[in-house]
């Protein structure tokens, strides 16, 4: 069950003090990291934006927002920290987004962990499967909310960001360590992000994780736009021999019996993000460190739980991890 909770701040509201607008941290200052810490300040909350990014200076800063498809460029007011200076101020963390990349997020948490209390609430945005229960293990029962999102947001530099596209971020808590869904509104960011809470949050992180899994490694090694999975027959039909491989663990999945479609799915959205340059293949245009470890690398770990034979994704992992 999805409920419905458009929660776009009405600003009558918030003048008449309707809506409340805590305290927000933001770990990571990535694309996804800033956006939300924009939109949370937008909204009125203080926000500090926890980076790793030492050679930025530390106090009130501005993240530069802008809309693909608006000129306008906005200075957001945020209090930017990393994590030692944020312990060096001692200050308690109430509400949190997770925004790293996958293979960061429990460290990431961790070095912040003496800044949180049993009340801490943590929205967890990162991609992939497999680090969740880290995190879950790090915080008091119930406190760990995972993000499924379909919202873009790039990075032009640091500390400047483009919403690229308007999506929907699904809010929920993994397999039933459920409080009820009903305490969810207690931690709902008052953000100007479409968002709906989930109560089969596992689904949809499944979901994400095999599309991301389909289009993010062929994109990078293809060095293509996602859409040029679509338009090119030779990119479309290994999408299509990939996605036969990636529906091999449907049955070990919540998706199973939901008649979850891969390919389908992967070129439903690598038609709706067509221009756009795939996460991994920015990282590995630029040398970075990939995704892998929690996406494509979590499936070679299941392959074996599972005997499941996937050699296209072996290959791929072991095309991508080479450098090539
Ligand atoms: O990781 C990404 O870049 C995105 O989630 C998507 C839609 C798979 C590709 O742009």
């Amino acid at each position: 069950m999805v409920t419905d909770n458009n929660l776009n701040l009405n600003k009558s509201e918030e003048s008449a003090g309707k809506v409340s607008t805590p305290e927000w941290h933001v770990l990571g200052a990535g694309a996804v990291g800033c956006l939300w810490a924009s939109k949370l300040a937008l909204a009125g909350a203080a926000v500090t934006l926890i980076t790793r990014d030492t050679s930025l200076a530390t106090g009130k800063q501005n993240i530069q927002f802008r809309t693909t498809g608006d000129d306008a460029v906005i200075d957001v007011p945020v209090s930017l920290q990393t994590s030692q200076s944020l312990s060096r101020l001692n200050q308690a963390i109430g509400h949190l987004v997770l925004a790293t990349k996958s293979y960061d997020a429990v460290t990431a948490l961790a070095s912040v962990k003496q800044l949180c209390s049993t009340d801490t609430q943590v929205i967890c945005l990162a991609n992939g499967l497999g680090f969740h229960q880290q995190l879950e293990d790090l915080l008091s029962p119930g406190r760990l909310t995972v993000g499924v999102t379909t919202d873009g947001a790039a990075l032009d530099k640091a500390l400047s960001v483009t919403h690229t596209g308007h999506g929907t971020t699904l809010l929920g808590y993994r397999q039933n360590h459920l409080p009820p869904i009903d305490s969810l509104p207690s931690i709902q960011p008052a953000v100007d992000l479409q968002w709906q809470t989930s109560n089969d949050i596992e689904s949809a992180m499944w979901q994400k994780f095999l599309v991301n899994c389909a289009i993010n490694p062929l994109t990078a090694i293809f060095n293509c736009d996602n859409g040029e999975l679509c338009s090119n027959s030779q990119y479309r039909d290994t999408l299509r021999l990939l996605c036969v491989e990636l529906a091999a663990f449907l049955p070990f999945s919540p998706l199973a019996n939901k008649n979850f479609d891969v390919f389908q799915q992967a070129i439903k959205v690598a038609e709706a993000t067509a221009a756009n340059i795939s996460s991994m293949r920015r990282d590995h245009q630029l040398g970075r460190r990939l995704e892998l470890e929690h996406l494509n690398g979590y499936l070679l770990t299941l392959a074996k739980e599972h005997a499941i034979d996937c050699p296209l994704n072996r290959d791929l992992c072991s095309q991508l991890q080479a450098g090539n």
